[in-house]
């Protein structure tokens, strides 16, 4: 099976003024459809500027991104847009809802931008959370704020689901559901899911674990049996 996902020799260099930082300095990595990819490293190792690259949010220096075909690097500001409009689904730690919508209102916004997408009550119900739909986020814990922006990001029907530090701002055991929840989701409709995380234990759910360092990929591996979320302990 070809990859899904291509990195090839990937450089996002910023420049501030006379200051060039080397954020990435020539990634090349695949993913195949349907894998769980978590992707570690030391902080400032590059792994939100490679999930932004991605993710049409911010584009690379040289190098190609394709993923399902498509080089998303060649890609023109109107490409990008319907990219991240239609394909993509984002999950953020901080979970980034709008405080005055209800979790359903949160959900509708973005399923609202798409031909083609699943009905907000039940996005959210496939998240647990049909009891809560007409709650603001400030009345929602932690962990429920994350399971709408899950619901929001699943609501449209994404090919690629990313998530930057989706648990990072959870305590343990409702991070742990929220790993179970994607683990779970992935499985159930193949979606292909990228984690970001600076937490190494999480390497143990993955498909495949991108190590990376300084810029660069350190290590690929591949996980024949990942283990199920309820064994990972950190
Ligand atoms: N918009 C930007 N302008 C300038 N430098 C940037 C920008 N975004 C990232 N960088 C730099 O690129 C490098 C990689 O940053 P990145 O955010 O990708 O790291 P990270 O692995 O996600 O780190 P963390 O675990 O702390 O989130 C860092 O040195 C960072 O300061
Ligand atoms: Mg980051």
């Amino acid at each position: 099976m070809s990859d899904f996902i291509s990195f090839e020799n990937v450089e996002k260099i910023y420049r501030s003024g006379e200051v060039e930082i080397k954020a990435l300095g020539g990634v090349s990595f695949g993913i195949k459809k349907g894998e769980i990819c978590v992707i570690v490293g030391a902080s400032g190792a590059g792994k939100t500027t490679l999930l932004n690259i991605l993710g049409g949010m911010d584009t690379l220096t040289s190098g190609r991104a394709v993923i399902d075909g498509a080089d998303i690097s060649s890609f023109g500001r109107k490409q990008l847009a319907s990219y991240r409009r239609f394909d993509v689904g984002f999950v953020f730690q901080f979970y980034n809802l709008v405080p005055n919508l209800t979790a359903r209102e949160n959900v509708q916004l973005a399923s609202q931008i798409c031909r083609d997408h699943i009905e907000s009550g039940e996005a959210l119900k496939s998240v647990g959370l049909e009891e809560r739909m007409d709650n603001f986020p400030a009345q929602l814990s932690g962990g429920e704020q994350q399971r709408v922006a899950i619901a929001r990001a699943l609501a449209k029907k994404p090919k690629l689901l990313l998530c930057d530090e989706p648990t990072g701002a959870l305590d343990y055991a409702t991070g742990k559901a929220i790993l179970k929840l994607l683990q779970d989701t992935s499985r159930s409709s193949g979606m292909t899911v990228v984690i970001v995380t600076h937490n190494s234990a999480l390497c143990g759910m993955a498909d495949r674990v991108v190590r990376m360092k300084s810029g660069g990929v350190e290590s690929v591996t591949l996980n024949e049996n990942p283990t199920p979320i309820e064994q990972i302990e950190w």
